[in-house]
């Protein structure tokens, strides 16, 4: 289970990563370019909030099955010293958590804002955010906090 786990978590990264992009993007450009708050932009807000949402499970699961972060919870102490486990038990896990809480009050301010204007301004900017926290917090093969490969293979 463990591993159909993390290639579920690994391949819905790129699902995470495509539509927050193009969320941010889009509200950037409405928010910049007065443009009317579309059912584009709409959609796009709530499958991107949805796959994050997604992503918090698989995360929240693969927290309990997975070796690494069991050993972090079981030995927190010594794991400590190894940066690797201290960032899949603490590091991505709570850049994350917070990620997620960012999203979720942008997608549901920026769904109430008043105006049009107001909806693209909220979202652009609680995306920005959460957008840069699961950039630091994604282990990239180029992160200095640890690496994962891009594609994991089935
Ligand atoms: C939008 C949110 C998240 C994104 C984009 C994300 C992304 C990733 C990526 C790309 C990996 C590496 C997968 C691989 O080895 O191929 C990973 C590993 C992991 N993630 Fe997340 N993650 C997110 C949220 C979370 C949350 C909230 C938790 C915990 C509650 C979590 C727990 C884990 C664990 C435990 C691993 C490592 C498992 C292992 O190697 O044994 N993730 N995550």
């Amino acid at each position: 289970m463990y591993s159909y786990l993390l290639l579920a978590h690994s391949w819905v990264r790129w699902a995470v990563v495509l539509t927050v992009l193009l969320t941010l993007a889009a509200s950037l450009s409405g928010w910049v370019g007065r443009r009317p708050y579309t059912r584009t932009d709409t959609t796009l807000r709530s499958l991107s909030t949805s796959f994050v949402h997604l992503q918090l499970i698989l995360g929240f699961i693969l927290y309990f099955k997975s070796p690494i972060t069991t050993y972090f919870r079981e030995n927190a102490r010594a794991a400590l010293a190894n940066s690797d486990i201290t960032f899949f038990g603490l590091i991505h896990f709570l850049l994350m958590f917070v990620a997620v809480v960012v999203f979720t009050i942008g997608s549901s301010m920026g769904k109430r804002a008043k105006t049009d204007a107001l909806k693209h301004q909220t979202v652009a900017l609680y995306f920005l955010v959460g957008t840069l926290l699961i950039f630091v917090a994604i282990p990239w093969p180029f992160s200095p906090l640890a690496q994962r490969p891009l594609f994991r293979p089935f």
